[in-house]
């Protein structure tokens, strides 16, 4: 069996740390891409992660290059490429900056690759993933963003503090816009199978769900230079292994709507299976009122992002 390719383009804090988790975990070889101003650090970073294979024992190869034609023939790319976010600066302000940079990464991809699965994470990623799928051509199962795996961490991050409980018996349930216009549904999050709305009080679970929103601002904040990209990679990475291993996970994926939960034309996140095809389904929820209102409201921010597109 060939190993698969997996291409990260941009090497930056995000790119870096995907490549090294993607390796660690041997989902594939992996060539990691940036800018040409930043080709010696980029090959600096992936040979550091190749010297650290005989350590950890894994067989994936690590290249870092600015030449597209290394990345011929991959099954998946993820896109980290992009300007980070500074403090005080909105996911919104850097969407012509990264409309660019998402644009012209996935041509360069296209070029050399045929019929890759695209991951997107690059902010604001709603409206970039929508960049590109244009702009890729590619079939709409193929082309998915990163925002609800990431959202959902951070809510079960949290209330497995909160109960003192293991992380892994908390699961989380999301939809709409990345960030501050995300949908959380609480009433499908459970504590080892427990609702947990029967478990934390509902002012205190409130307040759990805010800091959830605004958990890019708080890492923002705290770094002072920079954004998160601890679990943001892990969050990519655990796409990857859906895809790769074929794993038909049922995940949160920003995933193109062609009608569902009454939207068009339009990458929002929602509940699919992910699997070797990409995205293989979307799961369409009964909504109540309040939920139908607050998820109409979060497709209208990242409609107004997308207005602020070229
Ligand atoms: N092609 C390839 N790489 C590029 C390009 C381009 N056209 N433009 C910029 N880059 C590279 C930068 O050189 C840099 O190495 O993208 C990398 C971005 O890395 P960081 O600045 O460290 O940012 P990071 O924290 O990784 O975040 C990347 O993910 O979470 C989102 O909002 C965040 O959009 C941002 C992205």
């Amino acid at each position: 069996l060939k190993r698969k390719k997996i291409s990260v383009i941009g090497a930056g804090f995000t790119g870096a740390t995907t490549a090294f988790l993607l390796a660690q975990k041997e989902l594939g070889d992996v060539v990691l891409v940036d800018i040409p101003e930043a080709e010696n650090p980029t090959k600096g970073k992936a040979l550091d992660m190749w010297e650290a294979a005989p350590i950890q024992g894994y067989d994936s190869y690590v290249i870092g290059t600015s030449d597209y034609e290394k990345t011929a023939n991959s099954d998946l790319v993820i896109i980290t490429a992009g300007v980070a976010r500074k403090p005080g600066m909105s996911r919104d302000d850097l969407v012509q900056i990264n409309q660019n940079v998402v644009k012209s990464v996935t041509k360069e991809i296209m070029k050399y690759s045929k019929d890759p699965t695209i991951i997107v994470l690059t902010n604001p990623v709603d409206a970039m993933t929508y960049v590109a799928y244009k702009e890729s051509g590619l079939p709409k199962n193929k082309v998915m963003g990163q925002s609800g795996i990431l959202d959902t961490a951070r809510f079960r991050a949290f209330i497995a503090e909160e109960l003192n409980v293991s992380v892994n018996d908390v699961t989380g349930f999301v939809l709409g816009g990345h960030g501050d216009s995300m949908v959380p549904l609480t009433r499908y999050s459970y504590v080892g199978g427990i609702p947990v709305e029967t478990l934390v009080p509902k002012e205190r679970l409130e307040q759990i769900v805010q800091r959830t929103r605004v958990g890019g601002g708080e890492i923002v904040n705290l770094l002072g230079n920079g954004s998160a990209y601890y679990a943001p990679s892990a969050a990519l990475v655990e796409m990857a292994e859906a895809i790769i291993k074929d794993q038909r996970r049922i995940l949160p994926t920003v995933a193109y709507l062609e009608g569902e939960y009454g939207f068009q034309d339009i990458f929002l996140g929602v509940p699919t299976l992910l699997g070797a095809n990409g995205v293989e389904k979307i799961y369409e929820l009964e909504l109540t009122e309040e939920e139908q209102a607050a998820l109409k409201k979060s497709a209208e921010s990242v409609i107004n992002v997308m207005q602020a597109l070229k």
